[in-house]
């Protein structure tokens, strides 16, 4: 399986409809966690199983990891939980757009795709566009989630939000970087990472009350 897709082809920049929250969930009024770039989906699986009051919404641009993560989910009987097909950088804010006020509690962007090449910096999940649809709809208090191995490419993450007035950086004991990750439940990535000893730098960030700014 190709690892990586560029998210930048033209391919991947036609709009998909999302369906909306009314259609993905029994209890639509629940809280959402969105995960972006939800891979093989068993981070998500496993927290919608410990949340029943919350809904969950994993991204993913790999149709084929969708496929296969509804096929998961389908199997434990989750109906909390969707996986969804889409490019987040041109189809999520119309999604978004749809959600109730204060619906949207946290937001997961966990070992993305770190695109290395100058050149190939563009093709980045997190820009400001992607933060300012996240800032529009986030409730005040909600939680955006970043985690990496790579120190550069977190570096630049938490440097689109300090950029932004619109979330502010949570400091556990004093310690910029967290060591634990908040939701007790690891990635495929982060288990990866882990288990070589590896650093990860992980960081929350916490919408404050700014009001949103077109
Ligand atoms: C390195 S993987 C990490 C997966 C998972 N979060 C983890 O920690 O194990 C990054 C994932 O983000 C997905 N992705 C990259 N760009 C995306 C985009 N623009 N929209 C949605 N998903 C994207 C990739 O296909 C890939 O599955």
């Amino acid at each position: 399986m190709r690892q990586h897709v560029n998210p930048l082809s033209h391919f991947f920049q036609l709009p998909l409809s999302l369906p909306s929250k009314s259609i993905l969930f029994k209890n639509s009024h629940h809280p959402i966690h969105l995960d972006i770039g939800s891979a093989k989906g068993e981070f998500l699986i496993e927290l919608a199983v410990k949340n029943p009051n919350w809904n969950f919404v994993g991204l993913e641009i790999r149709e084929s990891l969708v496929s296969s993560s509804e096929k998961k989910r389908k199997q434990v009987g989750l109906q909390n939980l969707r996986f969804l097909y889409c490019n987040v950088n041109i189809s999520l804010d119309e999604w978004l757009s749809d959600l109730d006020l204060e619906q949207l509690k946290r937001v997961s962007i966990q070992f993305p795709d770190p695109w290395f090449k100058r050149k190939h910096l563009k093709r980045r999940v997190l820009n400001k566009s992607l933060l300012y649809s996240i800032a529009r709809s986030m409730s005040k208090d909600g939680e955006l989630f970043i985690q990496s191995d790579i120190f550069k490419l977190i570096e630049y993450m938490s440097n689109v939000i300090d950029d932004s007035i619109y979330f502010d950086r949570k400091v556990f004991k004093g310690l910029k970087w967290l060591e634990q990750n908040p939701y007790q439940v690891s990635t495929d990535r982060e288990l990866f990472v882990l288990k070589q000893n590896l650093p990860i730098y992980r960081a929350m960030y916490i919408r404050n009350s700014a009001l949103f700014i077109n």
